[in-house]
């Protein structure tokens, strides 16, 4: 059976195509990194109304890329949760009106799921019983992944998400949106000891949620000194940049690989999964390869393409339709993080 999926969350409007084998057939991605460029951040009304522009064409390429019709589609699964309520409500409806429309099965994807699903695509092989880490512009979160349906959440930012951080500093720094990438550039020429930034909740076992505000403060008071907001009269050298940008990213990465590592011990696990745009980050990757080595588990990175949202990694919704886990047209969104 060939099984389309939607992903509408947040600023990309993507679909796919996937076999009951979990074989890709199509898959696209409408980035709308240009329109939201010039906010330096994601502007929810500006997002799903350009979702509702190109969710028909890209389901359409997707469809000719695939050499099929939708006729030969057998379900439909779409990222209902968590994300921008009216992005969700975007695929949701497309989604919904193809099920009706064809009387085919309705399959409800959450997004942070498919996340650390993205690893098993790659790996090409079972990834579970494993430890989930979601970095993403939206989330940072870490799970206990039993297996493909049951995810027990062990932890989550209190504030910012990592991604949010680095598009909120590149923004400091007058660097491009998405900040992730940018910072990570700019990083190549810093010194990451240069600035001396806080690492929050390094706390070990005990504790394993994430905070990045203090940190994103802190870069700020760094530029326009203590209790100061006002960057308008403040010109950063290019290697000034570059040490901001590089002593950030080692912070934000310190915490990431802390915490990991710390579920990792907490549940005793061996393999480690790790998803979501901040995955993409040279340092973060080569950091948790080293402590993957350095402390004997499994690590499986999502490989670029599948970092940031993609509707490949939709293919969970196969997990899901053998489970009989299938859902009514009344099916909602559901914009904050489910705690299941
Ligand atoms: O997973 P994603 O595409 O969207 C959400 O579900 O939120 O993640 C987007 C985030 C953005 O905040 C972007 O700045 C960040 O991922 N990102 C990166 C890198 N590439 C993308 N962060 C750090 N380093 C990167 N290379
Ligand atoms: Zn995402």
């Amino acid at each position: 059976m060939n099984i389309l999926t939607l992903e509408t969350t947040c600023d990309e409007t993507a679909a796919a195509i996937v076999t009951e084998r979990l074989k890709v057939l199509a898959s696209v991605v409408a980035s709308q990194d240009e329109l939201h460029e010039r906010f330096g951040g994601v502007v929810p009304e500006i997002a799903s109304r350009a979702h509702l522009e190109r969710i028909l064409p890209v389901v359409d390429e997707t469809l000719k890329q695939a050499g099929i019709s939708l006729d030969d589609i057998g379900a439909v699964a779409v990222a209902n949760t968590p994300g921008l309520a009216g992005s969700l409500l975007v695929g949701l409806v497309a989604a919904k009106t193809l099920c009706a429309a064809k009387a085919i099965p309705l399959i409800a994807v959450d997004h942070l799921q498919a996340h650390i699903y993205a690893c098993r695509m790659a790996a090409e092989e079972d990834v579970f019983p494993c430890v989930g880490l979601i970095v993403s512009g939206g989330h940072t979160s870490v799970y206990r992944c039993e297996n493909p349906i049951r995810f027990d959440l062990l932890g989550a930012t209190i504030d910012d998400a990592a991604g949010e951080a680095f598009d909120k500093v590149a923004a400091m720094l007058s660097l491009p949106y998405p900040g992730g990438p940018a910072i990570e550039r700019a990083a190549e020429a810093g010194n990451p000891k240069a600035y001396r930034f806080p690492r929050a909740l390094l706390t070990g076992e005990r504790r394993l949620d994430f905070s990045f505000s203090g940190l994103k403060t802190a870069v700020r008071y760094q530029i326009t000194g203590p209790g100061k907001t006002d960057f308008a009269k403040i010109e950063l050298s290019s290697r000034q940049v570059a040490d901001l940008a590089a002593s950030f990213q080692a912070a934000v990465v310190d915490c990431l690989a802390d915490r990991a590592l710390a579920a990792m011990k907490h549940t005793g696990l061996h393999i480690l999964c790790v998803g979501g745009g901040v995955a993409a980050n040279s340092r973060l990757r080569e950091r948790l390869h080293a402590e993957a080595q350095r402390h004997a588990f499994r690590l499986h990175v999502a490989p670029f393409q599948l970092c940031t949202d993609n509707a490949v990694m939709g293919a969970i919704a196969v997990e899901r339709l053998q489970a009989g886990l299938t859902e009514q047209l009344d099916l909602d969104v559901y914009p904050g993080v489910v705690r299941k």
